[in-house]
């Protein structure tokens, strides 16, 4: 079964087609990050209009890059939340429209659902079950998965997400938007020694986090700064030691709750080298596994939305009617 992936949630258009035999054979994406970049943060509308403007060149794109003709697809599968309503309707009538004209089934997918089955697409996937942690721009959780489709939430951010946390220290820096990445290289040149920041919560023995205070800490110690380089970098190594410490100790809080020593990471964050370098370090200590899925399939992509649509298509769950839905707040939460 041939599959055509479709992700518009927010900021990135992008396009893909899995296949059940050779697997992923075509993943294309166009981040409209430049179009935003001024405003310091999205803005929707903008969104909206840029993903009607780039779905069809990059899907034909992406038929291309498979080999495949409009006639090769057996389904199709687009993400319907959560994200930004109008950015969402774009791809939900793109990809309906498509399956009509085709005559083919469509399925709506969760956004997170998609994050978390990006392992899934690498070349030695995980077994379920076991614990995922999912850190991107908008969420931090931590899921049990007992089996694809069964996702139990055992603790989230109370505020702010990791993501979110990173980017805004990253914009108090000066680091632009969306600054995890650039305050992450920053760190490297950081030095230990010169600020400490709170762990929240890690000493409640609940699976919560928050990070709101976190980012109000830094901002009092850089304005108590010199405000040198060198301060900059040091309170970025700081923040991150700080943030990726609690994700490291709630983590490993869910294994041993969950008896399990198999762990997922995926979403934004999941980027991050300290954080790899960390989990694989704790992970190796339990003689237990951890799955991240490649680099690029960490941040947004259709990928992980064709994979996970393939999953369910394959079994024949698809759009019940012709009435198009999409959810800008979505719970993954079913068992
Ligand atoms: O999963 P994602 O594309 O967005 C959502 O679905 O929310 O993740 C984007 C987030 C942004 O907040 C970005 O700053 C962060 O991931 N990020 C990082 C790194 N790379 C991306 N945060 C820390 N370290 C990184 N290397
Ligand atoms: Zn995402």
């Amino acid at each position: 079964m041939r599959v055509l992936g479709i992700e518009t949630s927010c900021d990135e258009t992008a396009v893909a087609v899995y296949d059940s035999q050779h697997g992923l054979m075509s993943h294309q994406l166009y981040t409209q990050l430049p179009v935003h970049q001024q405003y310091g943060g999205v803005v929707p509308e903008l969104a909206s209009r840029d993903h009607i403007r780039k779905i069809l060149p990059l899907t034909r794109q992406a038929l291309k890059q498979a080999h495949s003709a409009w006639s090769d697809i057996d389904g199709i599968a687009y993400t319907a939340g959560p994200g930004l309503a109008g950015a969402l309707l774009v791809g939900a009538v793109f990809a309906r429209a498509l399956g009509f004209s085709l005559n083919r089934p469509t399925l709506g997918v969760h956004h997170l659902e998609g994050h978390l089955l990006a392992p899934f697409l690498e070349s030695t996937p995980p077994v379920p079950p076991f614990v995922a942690l999912l850190v991107s721009g908008g969420h931090t959780q931590l899921f049990y998965v007992s089996a694809i489709g069964h996702y139990r939430l055992l603790g989230e951010s109370l505020d702010d997400a990791a993501g979110e946390a990173f980017d805004k220290v990253a914009k108090m820096l000066g680091l632009g938007y969306p600054g995890g990445a650039a305050l992450a290289a920053l760190a490297e040149q950081g030095k230990p020694g010169f600020f400490t920041f709170p762990r929240p919560l890690i000493h409640r023995p609940d699976l919560n986090f928050s990070f709101s205070g976190l980012k109000t800490a830094v901002l009092q110690a850089w304005k108590k700064s010199g405000q040198t380089d060198q301060d900059k970098a040091n309170i970025a190594y700081a923040f991150q030691e700080a943030v990726i410490d609690t994700l490291l100790i709630k983590t490993e809080k869910a294994l041993m709750q969950m008896h399990s020593t198999r762990l997922v990471v995926a979403g934004g964050v999941g980027a991050n080298t300290l954080l790899r370098t960390r989990l694989s370090a704790c992970l190796e200590k339990m003689q237990g596994q951890v799955f991240y899925p490649r680099l690029e399939f960490c941040t947004d992509n259709a990928a992980m939305i064709a994979y996970a649509g393939w999953h369910y298509l394959k079994e024949g769950k698809q759009d019940a009617d012709l009435a198009i839905r999409v959810k800008a707040r979505w719970e993954l939460q079913n068992g």
